[in-house]
């Protein structure tokens, strides 16, 4: 027997479950099917940013971060500690225990919301009058129909080719999150968002860190400034980062990793290491979707092919997420799943791809949304740009961390902001000031005459839009 639905999503990662929720909402009966397993092969919806992403990452660097700043910091504030340790099974075990609670939380979201949750593989059957047979493989075996099918299947990790992910000595994302205990030496291969995180973390908590990145530049799509004040805060904290490299070999056997590879200069180096993380990007997932059997296209490195509003070449088919073009990041997937819901629905959901902001987890934060300096100059676009230092922030003096600064972009003519870049602390937080001002298409000024809290980091926000118009008051 199968059961029939409106919309059956395939994925219970953010672009999933989000979409499955906003379809039920929308008064859509909604399954959702998701296979991931939690350690006890029970059902963990979420992904990749539940389980093996977003959420255990910041996890352990909320931890690794206290523990660098009893070990560094608390000092001067004269908070004096002996026998300073860390207990990585401890650590490792509360972000477990945070992860489950995102899990749980998922599922009782589905059930307050309606939503009929599969857990197994989904895959595509055939095409069926007005819809699409489904079939889902797991303990419990079903065939549904489905009028709407949203693909949400995410990504996996890109494996450096002949040094397969073993999770012991090479690991992905998975592994970097559950090293049992604290190696002497590191290997980053890829200086990206999860090799500067995950490098961040076991650095802090007294890995010796080597960074190899391919690139000649440093985050070459952040705004180079921010990028710069970055590196060389990452370099003071004892993260060597090597640029412009070439990965040859990577041996490994019971004593460790070794990773041949040339220089920015050509010299051939090898670096030996206990265990390797290698974080050079992520690949489409349409594994085990059988995509064939309805013919749904794919583009030639693996995604689902949409167009700007989500639709595959198939009709009431749509994708969303890591598994389509576009920022690999959790809010977008979101984004575009509520989107997908409301225009099954007939309304007119809207993703501002412009307006989509990136943070990088480390310390200092880096957030930014809009377009860079470099952007703007390729563009030819006449721009005023304004800074501010936290240096000359009260709060950040009082919190102890005056790195970095706020960076304003903005049009030389109608003065509307076009990018705001931010290095420093809570730029996580602070970016969403600007993000709202973007999507309202507010100018420098208007940033400039609103009354921000004292003392607060949002003030040197306020500072930058200021120095946009080279006016500020306390720099
Ligand atoms: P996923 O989260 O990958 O979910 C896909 C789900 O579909 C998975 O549960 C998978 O098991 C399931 N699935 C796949 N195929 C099938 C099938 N055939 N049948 C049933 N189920 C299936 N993004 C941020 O915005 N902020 C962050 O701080 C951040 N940190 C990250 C840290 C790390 C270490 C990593 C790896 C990623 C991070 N990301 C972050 C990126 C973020 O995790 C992804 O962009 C996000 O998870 C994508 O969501 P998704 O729903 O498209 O896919
Ligand atoms: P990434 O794309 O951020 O970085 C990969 C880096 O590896 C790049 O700098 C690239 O030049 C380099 N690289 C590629 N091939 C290489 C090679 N052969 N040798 C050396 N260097 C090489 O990818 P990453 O870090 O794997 O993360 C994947 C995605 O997950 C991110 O792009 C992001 O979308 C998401 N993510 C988001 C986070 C956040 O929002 N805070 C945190 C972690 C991941």
């Amino acid at each position: 027997m199968s059961q029939s639905f409106d919309v059956v999503v395939i994925g219970g990662g953010p672009g999933g479950y989000i979409a499955a929720i906003r379809a039920a909402q929308l008064g859509f009966n909604t399954a959702c099917i998701d296979e991931w397993k939690n350690d006890k092969g029970g059902p963990a919806p979420g992904g990749t940013c539940t389980n093996v992403g977003c959420i255990p990452s910041k996890a352990l660097l909320q931890s690794s971060e206290h523990f660098e700043h009893a070990g560094h910091h608390f000092a001067d504030h004269g908070i004096g500690l002996k026998d300073l340790s860390i207990d990585v099974a401890k650590m490792l075990g509360r972000k477990n225990t945070v992860v489950k609670q995102n899990n749980d939380g998922i599922l009782y979201l589905f059930k307050k919301n309606k939503v009929a949750f599969f857990h197994g593989r989904g895959s595509f059957v055939k095409a069926v009058d007005g819809g699409y047979e489904i079939a889902v493989a797991g303990d419990k075996p079903e065939t549904l129909i489905a009028k709407n099918v949203i693909v949400a299947t995410g990504s996996n990790p890109r494996a450096l080719p002949g040094a397969a992910f073993d999770e012991e000595n090479i690991l992905s994302n998975d592994g970097a999150l559950r090293i049992p205990a604290v190696p002497k030496r590191l290997g980053v291969i890829g200086s990206g968002v999860i090799g500067l995180e995950m490098g961040s973390v076991w650095r802090r908590l007294g890995a010796e860190v080597t960074v190899l990145e391919a690139l000649p530049t440093f985050l070459g799509a952040v705004d180079q400034q921010i990028a710069k004040e970055a590196h060389k805060a990452f370099t003071k904290q004892g993260l060597k980062i090597e640029l412009g490299v070439k990965i040859s070999e990577v041996k490994s056997d019971k004593k460790g990793v070794t990773v041949a590879y040339a220089d920015a200069k050509g010299a051939v180096q090898t670096l030996a290491v206990d265990k390797l993380i290698v974080s050079i990007g992520r690949v489409a997932n349409t594994i085990g979707l059988n995509v064939e059997a309805v013919g749904l296209k794919l583009d030639e490195r693996g995604m689902v092919v949409v167009d700007d509003e989500c639709r595959t070449n198939l009709p009431g088919v749509w994708a969303v997420g890591d598994v389509v073009r576009g920022p690999m990041l959790a809010h977008k997937a979101e984004e575009e799943g509520v989107a997908v819901a409301e225009r099954i629905a007939g309304q007119h959901g809207h993703v501002n791809f412009n307006t989509i902001p990136w943070v990088i987890y480390t310390s200092p934060e880096i957030a930014w949304v809009g377009q860079t300096e470099q952007q703007l100059k390729e563009a030819g676009r006449e721009y005023r740009a304004g800074t501010f230092p936290f240096m000359a922030n009260g709060r950040a003096r009082a919190l102890g961390d005056t790195t970095g600064m706020v960076k304003m972009l903005a049009d030389a003519k109608t003065d509307e902001i076009l990018g705001v870049h931010i290095v420093g602390p809570f730029a996580s937080e602070l970016i969403a000031e600007a993000v709202v001002a973007m999507e309202f298409k507010a100018s420098s000024e208007d940033i400039a005459r609103i009354c921000h809290a004292h003392p607060s980091l949002s003030e040197a926000t306020k500072e930058a839009a200021l120095a946009v118009d080279k006016r500020t008051l306390n720099f």
